[in-house]
């Protein structure tokens, strides 16, 4: 390529623009890797109980992206997880399953969702305002919290039924994953929280959750550089 550049000066133009191509792919590289500076960046899943129904609970599920440069881009995320017991899913605002799995056994009312490992994902924006809950229907996408929280936080609510009713009976789900465009996420095991406390619009009143559990999932580049910082 060398020589064929010094042929002719056009040429040697097509070589730069060439050689300034590749030196674009290099920073875009760097982007990338970036994160490696962003070794506790996190994508944080609170589960908050809000309320007992007769054979379950309704949750609000809200995920936070604590990660300092990494955006979830379009598709946007998809959240999983193993139910503990035979729970289903009655219903839910703000995003759905991907699919509905055999609900045969209920012959009344069908539920939203019956499989044991549920795929939820988020509604897309424009989703009527009677099928949304607040920072819902973003389409999975979701900057970083420093970016931006309000764009950062992604909520959606789950209405569980044959969980058990009291916060000695239910069981946290399982075996959380995350996944979204770019390199993978690991997720740890879901903690018992402290109860979040919630503000009404005019904030006179505060109510609080009935439990609350908590998720951490990290980006592989994050992960790997955490364990080699602290390994
Ligand atoms: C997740 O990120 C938040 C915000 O930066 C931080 O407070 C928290 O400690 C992180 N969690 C873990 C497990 O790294
Ligand atoms: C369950 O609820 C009782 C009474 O409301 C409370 O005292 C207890 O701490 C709760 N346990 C958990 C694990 O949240
Ligand atoms: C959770 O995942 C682990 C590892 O993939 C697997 O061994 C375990 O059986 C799973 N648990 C449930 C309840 O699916
Ligand atoms: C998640 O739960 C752990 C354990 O209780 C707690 O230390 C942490 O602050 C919680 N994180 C969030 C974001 O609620």
């Amino acid at each position: 390529m060398v020589s064929s550049c010094l042929r002719s000066l056009s040429k040697f133009t097509a070589c730069a623009i060439v050689v300034l191509l590749s030196l674009s792919c290099f920073s875009f590289t760097t982007t990338e890797a970036y994160d490696a500076l962003d070794p506790n960046g996190n994508i944080t899943i609170k589960w908050d109980v809000i309320t007992w129904t007769p054979d379950g609970y309704v949750a609000v599920v809200t995920m936070f992206n604590f990660q300092q440069y990494r955006r979830i881009q379009a598709p946007g995320w998809t959240l999983g997880w193993t139910w503990a017991k035979k729970e289903v899913i009655w219903s839910m605002v703000g995003a759905q399953t991907t699919e509905q799995g055999d609900c045969s056994r209920f012959k009344l009312n069908t539920p939203h969702c019956c499989k044991k490992d549920p795929t939820v994902v988020d509604l897309l924006p424009g989703t009527p305002y009677n099928q949304q809950i607040a920072n819902c229907c973003k389409g999975g996408v979701l900057n970083p919290w420093v970016q931006d929280p309000a764009t950062a936080v992604s909520a959606f609510q789950v209405s569980v039924g044959s969980s058990g009713t009291t916060n000695k009976t239910v069981r946290m789900p399982k075996n959380f994953t995350l996944k979204a465009p770019g390199p993978g996420y690991t997720c740890g095991p879901a903690k018992v929280g402290k109860p979040t406390k919630f503000f009404t619009a005019d904030g006179r009143r505060t109510t609080q959750a009935m439990m609350t559990w908590n998720v951490t999932c990290q980006n592989w580049e994050s992960r790997s550089l955490n364990h080699q910082v602290k390994g």
